[in-house]
């Protein structure tokens, strides 16, 4: 059982937290400083817990100065909010390594909710922690991820994957990670045969050779393993399952890219266990830039925001007030690509011909042509519609 410790919990909200966290509430007096160990202390020996909240309404900056402390210290722990201004503190708090602010009027439900969900991160996070992967994978496994839907994940994912495909044949396969609606067979005009469920019975058998005979080819040398054809299959389908899969990709392919479906899901974060490569998509929207600040955190915690992060930045040209400067500071991370609008996107998913396949003249391929070429070996490079050409410079 995940412990939850709410720490100097206002008369108000005591026993709400109290209710909701049933037995596994501890309650802590308020904290006095900002290191955890005056917290944690009172906790005589035994180990913290898998989620702590804070009421902050007495002493903010002192919470989120514990916060960020807890956020180093214990990666494991999941930090809440209890706050009176859940709409103005969000960033300042997710820079801080918060999770979840949750206002001081929640009723019990939307507390067991939060609390629900904190304890299920805490339990991934525990769980990641106590058994890292063994067999190194040797492909890079390039996953998209954004908070929010309508991002152009689907878009960054296919045009991606056909661009490493047609630079290096037999080199890349593309998973549809959007289990319940995913596009990605539509995308590429492909009516499948196979679908992931199919390859994942393989894959439980271990035997490689079905289950690349249950993978799809597109034209362009690209593998394919669309969502299921129905949504309800989702639910049989465990991020366990994902993660196996993925690695055993990465042993038969160079690059294995995913595509996702909105948020951080049980099935994504199978999926960017396994991932060498995140792909942070995001448009330059407030909700957008940060639920991609709780991405972040949550690779962070997790020890997979690594140097191979790329933060890509869709419809890059269509700004709500938010620049890409914003962006880099509420990241911390430099924006690596950004794609403006492009004419062509929409009607490219509507013909099925991504735009990197047909080596369109367009801004999304040129915006993305370099991304694909850092990701291919040294020597192979791609110009601004797609095109291999001789790469003259070393790779850094
Ligand atoms: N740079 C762009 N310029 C113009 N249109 C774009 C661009 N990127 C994506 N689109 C269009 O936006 C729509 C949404 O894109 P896409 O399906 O890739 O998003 P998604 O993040 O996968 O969505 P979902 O969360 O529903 O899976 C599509 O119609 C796509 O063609
Ligand atoms: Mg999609």
């Amino acid at each position: 059982m995940i412990r939850i410790a709410v720490a100097g919990a206002g008369p108000d909200v005591e026993s709400t937290y109290a209710t909701a966290a049933q037995e596994a509430y501890v309650a802590f007096p308020a904290p006095y400083s900002e290191n955890p160990a005056d917290l944690l202390g009172r906790l005589n020996g035994a180990p913290a817990p898998g989620v702590i909240v804070l009421d902050s309404r007495t002493d903010l900056e002192l919470c989120l100065g514990l916060a960020g402390r807890l956020a180093t210290e214990h990666p494991d722990t999941v930090v809440l909010l209890i706050t009176d201004q859940a709409e103005t503190l969000g960033l300042r708090a997710m820079r801080a390594g918060v999770k979840d602010l949750v206002p001081a009027i929640a009723d019990t439900q939307q507390v067991t909710e939060a609390l629900h969900d904190a304890a299920h991160l805490a339990k991934k996070l525990a769980a990641h922690h106590a058994a890292p992967q063994e067999n190194e994978p040797t492909g890079r496994v390039i996953t998209v991820v954004s908070p929010k839907g309508g991002a152009g994940k689907t878009t960054v994912a296919t045009n991606l994957a056909v661009a490493l495909a047609s630079a290096m044949p037999h080199s890349t396969v593309i998973v549809d990670l959007d289990l319940q609606f995913g596009d990605v067979a539509t995308a590429l005009n492909l009516t499948p045969q196979h679908f992931l469920p199919d390859v994942l019975q393989s894959v439980a058998t271990g035997d490689t050779i079905a289950m690349k005979t249950r993978l799809t080819l597109h034209d362009t040398g690209l593998y394919v393993v669309p969502a299921p054809d129905h949504p309800a299959a989702a639910d049989s389908i465990t991020s366990g399952q994902v993660s196996q899969l993925l690695q055993l990709l990465s042993r038969e392919f160079a690059y294995v890219v995913v595509d996702t479906s909105p948020g951080i899901t049980d099935h994504t974060l199978g999926a960017l266990d396994q991932t060498t490569d995140p792909i942070l998509l995001t448009t330059l929207s407030v909700p957008g830039v940060s639920g991609l600040r709780k991405v972040v955190d949550t690779l962070s915690v997790l020890q997979m925001f690594t140097d191979h992060n790329h933060l890509v930045v869709n419809f890059a040209d269509t700004t709500h007030g938010v620049s890409q400067k914003d962006v880099d500071e509420t990241l911390g991370v430099p924006v690596e690509t950004s794609i403006p609008v492009s004419k062509g996107a929409p009607a490219s998913v509507n013909t099925g011909v991504p735009l990197m396949q047909s080596r369109a003249r367009d801004p999304l391929v040129k915006a993305l042509a370099p991304l694909a070429s850092r990701l291919l070996p040294d020597g192979v490079d791609l110009d601004k519609r797609g095109r291999v050409r001789e790469r003259k410079r070393a790779k850094t």
